[in-house]
């Protein structure tokens, strides 16, 4: 069957455009009085959105308690220390301001919150979510999806792994997206925004099922963002080239690429995550060095389905053509395609002893050591 059975379920408003910001507090006033504000490293107030939001709430009448300081490739330790604050100040709802890491945190947050163990029991399925509390995503950088979708990434480096907790208590209630927020996102980030997105629609794409429909959608997703993403890259304060690429990159995870399917495949994903584990690499870098790699060591194991691939995004019949012109599209938009060409210093044993440590694979397309061994030497 090339349609799979499936179930579709997404509960997320999305509030897309220019200004949505602006009935921010009369959403989040729905959910309560106290307020946990969740955001990263700075580029919130020295962009201005962080004034926005908080106008927003304070027009509200909301109380508003902060947590700032979520790094990208975010860690355990800040989802624990925002759980703690906002356990202390029992707030009623999290309004997260950023990107991926920002959202993804709140997400485990608003586990703890409303949970008694230790969250990061949430994300090995220690323990069982039973509740959580609203959480309303104020997005910044168009990539991961995490704005409309049952997903979280976060960092154990204690134990070693950077794990992925799908839930459906994991979506947010509210997600305002506004391309203006995203206008200062340096080039780096906005190249890993667009590769990511790419990545979402091909882990979709190579995933169990063959859905036709599904297949045109979702390649027609990655013609969009290889259409306007070069341009964005040379004009990076456009808004209308930010709003195609925001939109992008939530069509491509929040569902409906896996219509009519069983599951993505997420091997990419996964060999990518390790490498952020280790070297603190951006999300999107590790995935324009997986992509290429992975294709190349699956040509002739699903030589018709790339062929599709190459036929749908690039017109062409030959396997090695329609690798090569996606490794060149990443590399047009400045995303490195070699670990070694990421800047930073990296070890080729270590980093496969860590694929094999956590036995990496897709949900599709399984992965052996010996897999491992041939990808390590395809990606540097
Ligand atoms: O910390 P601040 O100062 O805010 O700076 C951030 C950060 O340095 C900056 N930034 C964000 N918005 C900005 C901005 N700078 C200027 N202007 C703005 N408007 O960008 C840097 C990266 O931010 P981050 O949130 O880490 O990026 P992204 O949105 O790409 O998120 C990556 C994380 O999401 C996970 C990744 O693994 C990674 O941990 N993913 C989450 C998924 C999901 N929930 O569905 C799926 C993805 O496959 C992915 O795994
Ligand atoms: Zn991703």
């Amino acid at each position: 069957m090339s349609v799979q059975n499936f179930v579709a379920y997404n509960p997320t408003r999305l509030h897309f455009g220019e200004n949505v910001v602006d009935t921010l507090g009369s959403v989040v006033k729905q959910y309560g009085k106290k307020v946990l504000l969740v955001y990263g490293k700075g580029s919130v107030k020295k962009y201005g959105y962080y004034d926005k939001v908080v106008n927003q709430l304070q027009q509200a009448g909301l109380e508003i308690f902060e947590y700032s300081g979520i790094k990208p490739n975010p860690i355990i330790e800040d989802v624990r220390l925002a759980t703690a604050l906002g356990k202390e100040k029992n707030v009623d709802v999290i309004v997260a301001l950023g990107g991926g890491s920002v959202v993804d945190s709140s997400k485990i947050i608003g586990l703890g919150i409303a949970g008694d163990v230790d969250p990061w029991e949430f994300m090995t399925w220690s323990a069982k979510p039973e509740k959580t509390i609203p959480l309303v995503a104020v997005l910044t950088l168009a990539a991961t999806g995490t704005e409309m979708n049952g997903a979280a990434v976060v960092q154990n480096h204690e134990t070693g792994h950077k794990s992925g907790f799908v839930h459906p208590l994991n979506f947010p209630k509210d997600s305002f997206l506004d391309p203006a927020f995203t206008v200062s996102v340096p080039a780096d980030y906005t190249a890993y925004g667009i590769v990511d997105l790419i990545a979402h629609s091909l882990e979709a794409f190579y995933g169990a099922g063959e859905p036709s429909v599904v297949d045109r959608i979702t390649t027609d997703i990655i013609k969009d963002a290889m259409e306007w993403g070069p341009k964005l890259m040379n004009d990076l304060s456009n808004v209308e080239l930010r709003a195609n690429i925001m939109l992008d990159a939530t069509l491509a995870l929040n569902g409906l690429t896996n219509y009519g399917k069983v599951s993505g495949d997420w091997g990419v994903h996964g060999l990518g995550h390790e490498l952020s584990l280790l070297y603190d690499l951006a999300h999107g870098a590790t995935l324009s060095m997986a992509y290429p790699a992975w294709l190349r060591l699956h040509k002739d194991r699903i030589p018709n389905r790339i062929q599709k691939m190459g036929q749908l995004l690039f017109n062409t019949n030959d396997v090695d053509d329609a690798i090569n012109q996606l490794e060149a599209f990443f590399e047009k938009i400045q995303s490195p395609v070699r670990i070694s060409k990421g800047g930073k210093e990296t070890n080729k044993s270590e980093v496969l002893n860590q694929w094999n440590r956590n036995q990496v694979s897709g949900m599709n397309h399984k992965l052996s050591n010996t897999d491992h061994e041939k990808l390590v030497e395809l990606m540097y």
